[in-house]
Order: structure tokens, then C-alpha cells, then sequence
């Protein structure tokens, strides 16, 4: 498998430009991961407090740096406006299999940039030698859902009870797409 941390990919789509997220793109992810609409079906709720987005950024570099996950920021290629963020997480070289997930702020919402990110990243990560990527959504999670079928996942199952947020058990579905 040829996925080194060392050499972190810049991914180019039609209309966006995804480089691996860097500690500066948490200002960015701050009012996103601001919005409740945003995290409405996130696993925590939405973050107020910058410093916790700093944290959980830096979290997601020092992921790369120990090759676990590459995370990266999404911009648009006509203005380098930051879109959001999508990535492979939970690397798994000797199964050859890891998660994507994505997350993109209200304002760039319906113009397909996600999936247009994601068929780059499910590319890369076929050629990269990987052979089955999963997601997981909570309940009514129709967008994310939406995404995933389009994008050729197949519903895998049901993990009840998977997520406690504010008080409450809730159930994830799995998605999977084997490469
Ligand atoms: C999930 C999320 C990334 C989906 O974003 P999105 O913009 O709705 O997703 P898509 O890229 O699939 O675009 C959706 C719509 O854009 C429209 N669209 C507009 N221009 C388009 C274009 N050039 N190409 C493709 N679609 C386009 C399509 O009609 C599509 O709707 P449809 O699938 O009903 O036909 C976003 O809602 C989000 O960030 N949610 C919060 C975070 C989250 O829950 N992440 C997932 C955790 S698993």
C-alpha cells in the first residue's frame, strides 16, 4: 500500500482543491462546527468554545503525521473559499480498509461539492491499495445517506444504541463500498 505520511496528497477536482488540513484551517472550522444545523447528526453536539476546534484539529494532524488518517480541507478552485472538510480516516493497512466521512459548511451545501470531493477520494484511496472504505450515519441522516448511495455504498447495518448525545441513545447506520 503506498499511503505514506510523509508525502500527504493535494487531490484536484473539476471546481475544488483538497490539501491535507493543516492546524490554521481550525479558524475555519470553527463556525462550521458552530453550526447546530451542521452537527445536527454529528456525534458530539456543536462546539463553541474555538479552542476545542483547535484541539480536535490538531488531533486530526497529529492522526496524519502517525499515518492513521489523512483529513483534508476542501476549497474551491475559482476563489480558494474553505468549503469543509472530508477525509480517510482509521487506516487499516493490513486489511487494506479505512473511513471516509465529510463535513461541509451550510452555505456550500447543494452544489455537489462533496461528492465531488468524495469520488476523488474514494479514486485515490482504490489506487492507493485500499479495498473497502466505510461510513457511519446517525438515524435520519438523509443528506449524508443521499451522498452515500450516490456514491455506490451499500447499507450494511444497524448499530442500535451506538451514540449517546445529549441524554439520549441513538442508532447509526454502517455503510460500506468495497473497492
Ligand atoms: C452531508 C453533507 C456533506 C452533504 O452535503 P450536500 O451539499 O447536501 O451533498 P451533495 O454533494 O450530495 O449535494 C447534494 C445536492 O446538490 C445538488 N447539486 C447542485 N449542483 C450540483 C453539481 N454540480 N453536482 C452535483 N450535485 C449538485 C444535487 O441536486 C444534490 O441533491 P440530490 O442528491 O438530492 O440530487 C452536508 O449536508 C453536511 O456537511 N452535513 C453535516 C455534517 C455531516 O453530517 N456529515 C456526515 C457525517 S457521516
Amino acid at each position: 500500500m503506498i499511503l505514506d505520511p510523509k508525502r500527504l496528497p493535494i487531490l484536484e477536482t473539476e471546481r475544488l482543491r483538497l490539501e491535507p488540513l493543516t492546524a490554521a484551517d481550525a479558524t475555519h472550522l470553527y463556525p462550521i462546527m458552530g453550526d447546530p444545523e451542521v452537527m445536527a447528526y454529528w456525534d458530539v453536539p456543536e462546539v463553541e468554545d474555538p479552542d476545542i476546534v483547535a484541539g480536535v484539529v490538531q488531533g486530526q494532524v497529529d492522526a496524519m503525521t502517525g499515518g492513521r488518517a489523512i483529513y483534508w480541507a476542501m476549497r474551491t478552485l475559482a476563489d480558494r473559499a474553505f468549503v469543509g472538510s472530508c477525509e480517510l480516516s482509521e487506516i487499516d493497512r493490513g486489511h487494506r480498509r479505512a473511513e471516509i466521512g465529510f463535513m461541509v459548511g451550510r452555505d456550500a451545501w447543494d452544489r455537489g461539492y462533496p461528492l465531488e470531493a468524495m469520488r476523488t477520494v474514494i479514486a485515490f484511496a482504490a489506487t492507493s491499495g485500499l479495498r473497502r472504505l466505510s461510513a457511519r450515519t446517525h438515524l435520519g441522516a438523509r443528506r449524508s445517506e443521499a451522498l452515500l448511495e450516490t456514491l455506490g455504498f451499500t447499507e450494511e447495518g444497524l448499530l442500535r444504541g451506538h451514540i449517546l448525545k445529549d441524554g439520549e441513545r441513538r442508532d447509526c447506520r454502517m455503510f460500506g463500498l468495497l473497492l
